[in-house]
């Protein structure tokens, strides 16, 4: 069964990755049934409760239970500053059929930390505080309402403070991201306090994140925060088969088909990429924006994975001559 964090019972997330995990990506990375659900991309609440229009854009899955086509979940994340309109804009969430809601609080972007979101709030536990008492009495009791959030801004230790405040205000598990708002994405990354947090906050679900690119990384993770509860994003998508040696780690059997281990060969990666198409709704420059998706998702992979060929193909115009590129590059077609 697919499945939110609660104590007792590991959950695998997809981490919501703005201009990486859309749509698409979260119905081809649900597919191998490794995740117990996706968080979606952050929908920005600034100035205005949000219509319906703009999240059932943002998250196309609203139409159809929230779930990817497989049926994992997809949670709503928001972010913003004004607890007010962020309470008003999970209701219409909610009421669209959002499953849970995610606040984020690690957002280190700076044009998102200038107009009051993000990462900002790590700076302000108060504020924290307030934002989840307030989304967290706005929607119903059944709804849970979680925070994602940085170690602090430019140290790790606001993380306990802003944690137990999420907390006390209801937060129904928090996801911490091992690093503060001024490392942005840079090395090291700072399992130990995810563990200290997890400690002290005990039963509440602990959902650790951050450079988990292998199993062996997940371990050293898992030693040093002795979380349940894991996030995955960049390293899910350089290596296929992370997701699934994770949840098998994990004792995870959603009961989803798994399709076996993944092979590295061009071949392969262009089955996932067909896949990645046949998720993307049919117009006009489909293939072009499909291309431009698959080089950002090989350049990642080439850069934290196995991939080998993206000079390939990182100046092809559109999907089908990265295809035949792809298939061209096959072992077994040489
Ligand atoms: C391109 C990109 C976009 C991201 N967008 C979001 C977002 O919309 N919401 C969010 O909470 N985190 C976002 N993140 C942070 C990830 O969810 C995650 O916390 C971070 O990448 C660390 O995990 P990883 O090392 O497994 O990738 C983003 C990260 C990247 C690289």
């Amino acid at each position: 069964m697919l499945h939110f964090p609660t104590s007792g019972r590991p959950a695998l997330v997809l981490a919501p990755m703005e201009g990486v995990t859309d749509a698409p990506m979260r119905a081809v990375q649900s597919e191998r049934g490794a995740f117990s659900y996706c968080v979606s991309e952050f929908v920005r609440v600034t100035g205005t409760v949000l219509p319906a229009k703009v999240f059932l854009k943002s998250i196309p899955e609203l139409r159809s239970q929230c779930a990817t086509p497989n049926g994992t979940l997809v949670q709503v994340q928001l972010l913003g500053g004004d607890a007010g309109l962020l309470a008003d804009s999970a209701l219409v969430a909610v009421g669209l059929g959002a499953p849970a809601i995610d606040l984020n609080f690690g957002c280190p972007a700076p044009t998102v930390n200038r107009h009051d979101g993000g990462a900002t709030l790590l700076k302000y536990p108060h504020r924290i505080a307030e934002i989840v008492a307030r989304v967290r009495s706005a929607v119903p009791k059944h709804i849970p309402v979680s925070v994602k959030m940085r170690l602090g801004w430019d140290d790790t230790s606001p993380v306990l403070e802003n944690a137990s405040r999420a907390a006390a205000a209801g937060a129904s598990w928090i996801t911490i991201h091992g690093r503060t708002r001024n490392a942005g994405y840079q090395p090291p990354i700072f399992w130990g306090p995810i563990g200290e947090v997890r400690k002290l906050l005990w039963p509440l679900p602990i959902v650790a994140n951050g450079d988990i690119w292998s199993l062996e990384d997940f371990k050293r993770c898992r030693d040093l925060t002795g979380c349940e509860h894991y996030m995955l994003g960049r390293g899910a998508l350089a290596d296929p088969n992370l997701a699934p040696a994770v949840a098998a780690e994990l004792g995870l059997h959603h009961g989803l088909p798994s399709h076996g281990p993944f092979g590295a060969a061009p071949l392969d990666w262009l089955h996932l990429f067909e896949r990645f198409l046949a998720h993307t709704p049919d117009r006009p420059d489909r293939s072009l924006l499909v291309a431009r998706r698959v080089k950002q998702w090989s350049s990642l992979a080439e850069r934290f994975g196995e991939v080998r060929w993206f000079a390939e193909i990182k100046r092809l115009p559109d999907f089908e001559c990265i295809a035949s590129t792809l298939l061209a590059l096959n072992p077994t077609k040489q």
